[in-house]
């Protein structure tokens, strides 16, 4: 039997803008996540904290924090990669952050310039300043299915990294398919060994839609129970240290897949449309998502 709702954090903010060559305003920034929470979105990835000559569009990280509108019921959450980060977005009054590491070292060096042990390491005073901050720590662990330097990824090298978090106090763990290689039972294979060490409600799929799976692969997570899910209005982003990687899958294209599935999100596909409409108005491109251009086309 499949989950009733499930909760969608929409990283369009930050995982969707991150990669984008053009600078996005921070007003602009502000304002989809504003009309983000007004479709109903109840957590919302907003910014990262990391370095500005790594991520330039990240830049304005506590700026675009001080401009958005805060709603009551609403979290937001952003990306800490160390302590520098954390005490810079700290200041910020984030809900919730997220440390992120790989399942594969290649990556690890090529993202965060260190290797996955030393990660750990570096996140272990960033878990404990955020708990004692009472804030929720979510760890994100890229290339949990390929890796774009060293190819496939075996279930037993995310359960090492799962491992390695969880040691160290992070609460949520979340499974990320980086470059959207993963197809139904090699992510339902990854998500077992994340449920092996973290109960259901604190375990979420991250999915690039890159080769066309994310879908299938949030189906294939629902059978295991997983009802939480990252995804990217209008289908933004990609990953600046994994070439070729396309955007997450669309969050349009997820609520219409649960609408049709009777699987509540308390997401307005409509107010969600007009969200992705206005941030690719401002990239100055259409939608990513097939389920925003076929309601657009109407
Ligand atoms: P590093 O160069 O090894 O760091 O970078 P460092 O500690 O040696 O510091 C070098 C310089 O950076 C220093 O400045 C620091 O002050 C500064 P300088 O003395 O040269 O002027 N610095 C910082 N500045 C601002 N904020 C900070 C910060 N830390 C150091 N937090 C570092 C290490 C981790 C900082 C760097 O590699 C980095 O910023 N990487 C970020 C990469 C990134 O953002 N990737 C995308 C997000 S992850 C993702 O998209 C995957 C995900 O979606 C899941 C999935 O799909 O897989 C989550
Ligand atoms: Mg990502």
């Amino acid at each position: 039997k499949l989950p009733t709702h499930v909760t969608l954090v929409d990283v369009g903010p930050r995982d969707g803008l991150q990669n984008e060559k053009q600078a996005v305003s921070t007003e602009d920034k502000a304002q989809l996540v504003a009309l983000l929470q007004a479709a109903g979105l109840k957590e919302i990835e907003v910014t990262s904290f990391v370095s500005p000559k790594w991520v330039p569009q990240m830049a304005d990280n506590a700026a675009v924090m001080a401009a958005i509108a805060r709603q009551p019921g609403v979290r937001y959450s952003v990306l800490t990669p160390n302590l520098k980060g954390f005490e810079s977005a700290l200041a910020t009054r984030p809900d919730e952050i997220v440390v992120f590491a790989a399942a594969s070292e290649a990556f690890s060096q090529k993202n965060i310039n260190c290797s996955i042990a030393e990660s750990i390491e570096r996140f272990v005073p960033v878990v404990e300043a955020a708990h004692a901050a009472g804030i929720k720590v979510r760890g994100a662990l890229s290339c949990a299915v390929g890796c774009p330097y060293e190819g496939d990824v075996s279930a037993d090298q995310v359960e090492r990294v799962v491992q390695l978090m969880k040691g160290i106090g992070v609460d949520h763990l979340g499974v990320a398919d980086t470059i959207g290689v993963g197809t139904p039972r090699k992510v339902q294979a990854a998500m077992e060994r994340a449920l092996k060490h973290y109960p259901l409600v604190e375990v979420s799929g991250h999915f690039h839609d890159t080769y066309g799976q994310a879908l299938a692969n949030i189906y294939a997570c629902l059978e295991l129970g997983v009802h939480h899910f990252d995804t990217s209005v209008a289908g933004l982003g990609g990953c600046p240290y994994a070439k070729g990687a396309t955007g997450n899958v669309a969050s349009e294209d997820v609520v219409f897949m649960f609408n049709g599935l009777g699987i509540d999100t308390g997401i307005d596909l409509d107010r969600l449309v007009d969200a992705g409409a206005f941030i690719s108005g401002v990239l100055g491109r259409p939608p990513v998502s097939r389920v925003a251009r076929a309601l657009l086309a109407k």
